[in-house]
């Protein structure tokens, strides 16, 4: 099987090409969509097949649930018999858009798409080609970030295409997508909302909706008897060929420690990678350089990290050396990502 790549403008959105993706989901197939955060491998929900067909097609472990994606408030009410006051507000200002909220499952969601919890997640998103393509599927779309297991999430259709090309039926081509890291992933089956997944909505706009947030004190910790409540948030998402640490501290020392440490390598023998910024990277010497963008642009520090991770994976460094990016808004997102691809190897200076 090679999949069909159909291109999408989401300025003028062809329905009828949205249509035919929309009869694959519905005959138990497989198809990769933009959304705002990053692109997602959608199946019928509601299919245990078709679940068990998107584990198989990612190398994903069964035990790691899905997403259900939905375009309107009515579908949340097959999905789960209560929706918590606070989640109705929570949804009420930030849906659609980059937020997941877990809740008690109805029967109607099959095991097979929660990987055995009696809990959902469940996610509205705000782009509109997934939003059309979720109409058109029926209504309830699973859908994982659309890379093999253990790879950067796809942030473009090219990125999809490179991991899953021959595994599924079709790919829906929108672009590049706008936020570049996964959804915030709130929990509700707990007295106080929790936050499983740092994502683009941080705590304290949470907060200000909600009043008290807690974070899931498993999602930044580096000692692994502190277990992420997140199945997926367990595994070492993604591991790059080279070895990769993050040097943390005042931009001057950060920028000597990394010339230092590349230079070390080099002289050994071995080739050095630098992840840095556009005011960084005239002060790096002679090693392979990548600008995530200006320091400033945090938006953009977000969208482009997954890309530069997979470009790494095409040259032949052995050791990566990243600036920290501790941003006021997403930093936190930024930096679990980031801190989780370096196993937590983070030098302080
Ligand atoms: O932005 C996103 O959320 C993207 C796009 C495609 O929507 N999707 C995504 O899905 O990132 P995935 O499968 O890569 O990550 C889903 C995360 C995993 O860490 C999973 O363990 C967690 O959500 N999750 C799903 N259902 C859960 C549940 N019932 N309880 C706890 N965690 C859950
Ligand atoms: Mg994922």
């Amino acid at each position: 099987m090679k999949a069909k790549i159909i291109r999408i403008d989401r300025e003028q959105i062809d329905k009828e090409a949205l249509r035919e993706a929309g009869e694959i989901l519905k005959r138990g197939g497989l198809v990769a969509f933009p959304t705002e955060t990053v692109y997602g491998l959608g199946g019928n929900a509601m299919d245990p097949e078709a679940a068990k067909k998107i584990y198989a097609a990612k190398g994903r472990p069964s035990d790691n649930p899905l997403i259900v994606h939905i375009a309107d408030m009515e579908s949340l009410k097959v999905l789960t018999p209560e929706v918590p006051e606070k989640a109705a507000k929570l949804a009420a200002a930030c849906w659609p858009g980059p937020l997941t909220m877990i809740f008690k499952k109805t029967d109607a969601v099959p095991y097979e798409t929660t990987g055995g919890l009696d809990s959902v997640a469940v996610r509205m998103p705000s782009h509109p080609i997934a939003l059309e393509l979720i109409r058109a599927a029926g209504g309830f779309v699973a859908a994982p970030s659309a890379n093999t297991s253990g790879r950067p999430s796809p942030t473009c259709a090219e990125h999809v295409k490179e991991d899953l090309s021959e595994r599924i039926d079709m790919i829906v081509d929108g672009g590049s997508v706008g936020i570049g890291l996964e959804s915030t992933i709130v929990d509700f089956t707990e007295e106080v909302p929790t936050i499983l997944r740092p994502g683009y909505l941080n705590r304290e706009r949470l907060s200000e909706i909600l009043g008290e947030v807690r974070i899931d004190p498993g999602i930044m910790s580096e000692d692994s008897k502190v277990r992420p409540k997140a199945p997926g948030m367990r595994y070492r998402h993604y591991a790059p060929k080279a070895q990769l640490i993050v040097v943390e501290g005042s931009t001057d020392r950060v920028v000597d420690k990394i010339n230092e440490l590349a230079s070390k390598l080099q002289k050994e023998g071995g080739m050095a990678g630098i992840i840095c910024t556009d005011e960084t990277i005239g002060r790096y010497g002679s090693f392979i350089k990548k600008s995530i963008g200006r320091r400033t642009d945090e938006e953009g520090i977000a969208r482009h990290l997954y890309g530069i991770l997979r470009d790494f994976d095409k040259e032949e460094v052995q050791v990566i050396y990243s600036e920290a990016f501790d941003t006021p808004q997403m930093g936190q997102a930024i930096m679990n990502r980031l801190l989780k691809a370096a196993g937590h190897m983070c030098i302080e200076v």
